[in-house]
Parts: structure tokens; sequence; C-alpha cells
């Protein structure tokens, strides 16, 4: 059985994209599906311009924003130019949520995957979105691929856009295709370690995946003329600067191989496809908190990173989508929750892609599975068989906005108090609680204003609860202990809180106050919490 686990684990590569909004993150997620022949046409499943909507848009409030605040997988198989067709690569695509409010949600997704392809608009270069969400990759030491996009629109320079990927986050790119064409004259693509031209041709309405003819750079030179001079100059000088693709410098986050592409046109995706799969890692061991390796091929063990509800109206139950760490998953098995020792049993395991659900009857190591009516899992929970394994719980990240919510009215209050914890236990928001305010109000706090709009949507369609929020003069957080606490709320400005993880929060009205507090009450205990930059 290891084998065939060892098997499945080498030919997986599990990835997100991670882009600023707009740069084209479900374009490319459908041209990529496109390329895997998930779909036949592009423009079927994109949420734009009268089109259908996107595969991983949800909620009412995600198509009117048109951004996806939920998080699903999209797997599909692949077999490259040299693959074999009898056993192909398993993609798994996480979805990242685009608003920077999602941070949080993102952070989660993040530590579900084992590459990510960062994905920059030619025209606009670095993103902030993007700068934060690269930061996380860092941190979390996840190999990227970058690709800028749009090139068949006009934009920057290539040499522009590497630097600013090296100067402004220390990433050395290393071009794996350099194109033909200025932005917005996208002709093709020059293999960098071959040498080779590889010329597009558009498809109607970029719906079909876009041909290539593959020549010698000869050919490319009398075809091209000076245009394919200038494409060789540019990828040599990159070549002579030493920044040519090198897996192990690639896997150990300090360069990243750079693909350009158009997603809309169908340009260099398969490029990308190839990419993640030549290059990314397959899944790989991951460490416990008693710092003991969980190989691929031990037992089964998986990670709970994001639980949600209602993703649908025919379908109000509650999945946990977990990531698959070692071993074989089977619908059905018996598995044990390592927070409270409890077994659980695995008879509805789903993936879940937009509304529509499929069983799951096998997994392996990279696979995203949802359970449905997983109550007792939350973000950050392992589930394993056999010899026991806790992960590392995800960092809740430092919030800075908080709001009182109750219920608009008295009647609905036992709705109201399961919503609420429901909505907590899945992260959407963090809640506070202290003797003074009670439970009937208990605070919200999040990284972005945005999350309390998800609950409030939520309480609303899901539990039938109208709710107010009142928002508090907070800004800032700190963790504190309880023989700091009464100082504390005897400070003006300052109120001490309870999480529901049991951490003591103090809550600042600004940074001012905060460091008036520390200067003058230095024994305090006052912890920053992780910052969603972090
Ligand atoms: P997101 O998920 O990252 O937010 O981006 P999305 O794919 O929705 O793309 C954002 C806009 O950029 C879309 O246009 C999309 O058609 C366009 N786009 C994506 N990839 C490419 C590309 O390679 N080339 C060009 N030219 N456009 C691309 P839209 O919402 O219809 O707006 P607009 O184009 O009318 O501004």
């Amino acid at each position: 059985m290891s084998s065939t686990i060892a098997g499945e684990v080498a030919r997986r590569r599990t990835f997100a994209i991670i882009s600023h909004p707009d740069a084209g993150k479900s374009t490319m997620t459908e041209a990529l599906a496109l390329h895997a022949r998930v779909i036949n046409e592009a423009g079927a499943i994109h949420g734009k311009a009268g089109r259908k909507s996107t595969v991983s848009d949800w909620m009412e409030m995600e198509k009117a924003r048109g951004i996806s605040v939920s998080s699903t997988a999209l797997q599909f198989t692949y077999t490259g130019s040299a693959g074999d067709p009898e056993n192909p690569s398993v993609i798994n695509l996480v979805d990242t949520p685009g608003h920077a409010d999602f941070s949080e949600d993102t952070y989660r997704v993040l530590t579900a995957v084992d590459a990510a392809v960062m994905l920059i608009d030619a025209a606009k270069g670095l993103e902030p979105q993007t700068l934060k969400l690269f930061q996380v990759c860092r941190h979390r030491g996840i190999p990227v691929i970058t690709v800028i996009n749009k090139w068949d629109r006009p934009g920057r320079t290539p040499l522009e856009l590497l630097d600013e990927i090296s100067e402004r986050i220390g990433l050395i790119p290393t071009p794996l295709f350099w194109p033909v064409g200025i932005a917005g004259d996208f002709r093709g693509l020059r293999d960098a370690r071959t040498g080779e031209y590889v010329k597009f041709t558009r498809t109607a309405g970029g719906a079909k995946i876009a041909p290539e003819d593959h020549m010698s750079s000869e050919s490319a030179a009398q075809q091209e003329g000076d245009v394919w001079a200038e494409a060789v100059e540019e990828s040599d000088l990159m070549a002579e600067m030493g920044q040519v693709h090198d897996e192990e410098a690639f896997l150990a986050g300090q360069t990243s191989p750079v693909i350009f592409a158009s997603a809309i046109l169908n340009f260099g995706v398969r490029q990308l496809l190839e990419a993640l799969v030549e290059l990314a890692p397959p899944p790989h061991e991951r460490a416990g908190i008693d710092a003991t390796e969980r190989e691929v091929t031990d037992p089964f063990s998986a990670v709970v990173f994001k639980v949600q509800a209602g993703m649908d109206s025919a379908h109000r139950d509650r999945l946990a989508f977990m990531r698959i760490v070692s071993g074989e998953f089977e619908r059905g098995m018996v598995v044990t929750h390592a927070q409270t020792g409890r077994p659980f049993a695995t008879k509805y395991a789903m993936t879940v892609v937009g509304r529509d659900r499929e069983t799951v009857d096998t997994a392996y190591p990279g696979d995203v599975v949802g359970l449905v009516n997983a109550t007792a899992l939350a973000p950050g929970d392992t589930l394993y068989t056999d010899k026991k394994v806790q992960f590392p719980p995800i960092p809740s990240f430092a919030p800075e906005h908080f709001a009182v919510v109750r219920a608009d009215s008295a009647g609905k209050y036992k709705q109201f108090r399961k919503g609420i914890e429901q909505l907590g236990t899945e992260g959407v928001v963090q809640l506070l609680r202290n003797d003074i305010r009670g439970d009937a109000s208990p605070v919200m706090a999040a990284v972005g204003p945005m999350q309390f709009e998800v609950v409030a949507a939520r309480m609303k369609t899901e539990f039938n609860v109208d709710v107010q929020q009142d928002p508090l003069p907070y800004t800032i957080a700190r963790r504190t202990d309880a023989a700091s606490a009464d100082e504390l709320n005897r400070q003006r400005g300052v109120e001490v809180f309870e999480r529901t993880d049991g951490a003591l929060l103090a809550l600042f009205s600004d940074k001012w106050r905060l460091q008036y507090i520390e200067k003058e009450l230095p024994d305090l205990t006052l912890e920053p919490l992780v910052a969603a930059a972090d």
C-alpha cells in the first residue's frame, strides 16, 4: 500500500494562485481548467460581462462584489508533454479569497499548499495584496512560480517588471519563458532553456487552447526579425547575470521561475502547467507539535484549514476542508480528532467546486476533501489514524477592527448564540467576551471590516437573525495575562477580553495609548499578535 501512496504522492501538485484582485486569477483558473480539459471552452464559467458565474463564487455578496470569499479546491489530471497518459499528474488548485480583508482565510489556505503561483498584471507590477501574500509564502517556505499576466495588453517592459520583483521582495526571478513582442504585441515565448520559439495563434474570443508552433531560433529570426532579436538579447542578458532556473534555489524560496502569459488568450498557460508538474514540489512530510515528522507514506493524517457552511441554499450544512498530509484516505474510515481525542466518522466526504459536490471515495496526500456536518472541527485541527500526530495550530492574525454584535430582536437570542458561535468556530471572525459586557452582545474582532459584512449576511441567510453591529473605538490588540488584566482595565481607552481560544486580549484605542501604557506600566504583559503581513 505504501508504494501506491508513494506513487500517488509523486504525481500530485497542490498549489494556490496569489494575486491582487483583477490580476486575472479567475481567468487563469479557467484557462488551466481548459488546458486540463476539465472544460471545453473558456468563458463559460467566468463571472464577467454576462458570462456565467465563476466556479468558486458562491454567495450573493460575492457575486455582487465580484470577489470570492470561500475557498474550494479544483482537482484535475494533466499529462504534460513528457508525461505518461496512463499516469497523469494530479493537480489540486486551492482557491484563495481575493480581498485583503480575508487575509486570515488566505493564510489558512496557504497552509494547505506546497507551491504558489504569483500572478502579476503586466501593466501594474507588484501590488499590495500580492506583496502581502508573497510574505506569507516566504514565511511558510512555499516556493513561488511567477506569472506575468495580460501580456496581450500594453504594459511595462519585462526587465522593469523583473527588476521590481528582485528589488522589492528580494526574490531572484529566473525566466523560463521570455515574451516575444512587447506587452500589447504578444506573439509567443522564447524557451529560455532550449532557445526555441513557441509561437501562438489566437483563437476566437480566447475560448480555445491557443495552437502553438515550435520553431528553431533561425526560423524565429526569419519570421519575427527585430522582435525576436530583442527577446534573445534580453533573455540572454538574464542568463548572463546568472538568473537561470535552479531547482534547489527555487525550492529554498530564493528564486522564482517566471513565465509571461495571457490568461485571456490562453498564451503561456500550458507552459505554466508544465512548470508546475516539472518544478513544483510534490506533497512532503510535515512536523507535528512534538517535532516528530509525519512522512507522506505514514498512516492517514490531515489538517483542517477551512470550515464553512451554507454554500448553497440546497445544502445548509457545514463543511470542514482538510488537506491530506499522509496516508490514504478512504471514505467511511473512522479517524481520530487530535484536539478532542474523539473518533470522527468520515461517511460524507466531498469535493466541492462552487455549488457542485461530488463524493470522494479515496484521496491521497495533497488532496483536499470536504467533510460534511463536521461541527466539531475547526481550522488548524488534526485528524489521524494509528499513531497520534497533532500539527501546529494556524495562528490567528492581530485583529484591527472591533464591533459589538447583537440580535435585532430579543426573541431570536437562541438562534443568535448558535449562529455567532458557529461563525466564530469557522474563523469568520474572532469572538471576544468579558464579564462587564456579558454574553448577549459579544465583540467581533477582524483583520478587515468585510468580515463583519459576511457575519451579518450569513446570520440572516443561515440563522434567520438580523444583527446589529456597533463599532468599538479600538484599533490595536495585545496579548496579556490575568495578572495584568485588572490594571489594564483601570486604564482609559483600554479594555480586556477573553477570546474563544482562551487568550486574553487587551484592546487599545490607538498606538499612542498603547505606547503610553507600555511606558508608564512596564511590568504589564503586552505581547504583539501575529500581524496580517508577517
Ligand atoms: P481576478 O480573479 O484576479 O480578480 O481577475 P479576473 O480573472 O476576474 O480578471 C480581471 C479582469 O482582467 C477581467 O476583465 C479579465 O477579463 C481581465 N483579464 C484577465 N486576464 C487577462 C489577460 O491575460 N489579458 C487581458 N487583456 N485581460 C485579462 P473584466 O472584469 O471583464 O474587466 P475589463 O477587462 O472590462 O476591465
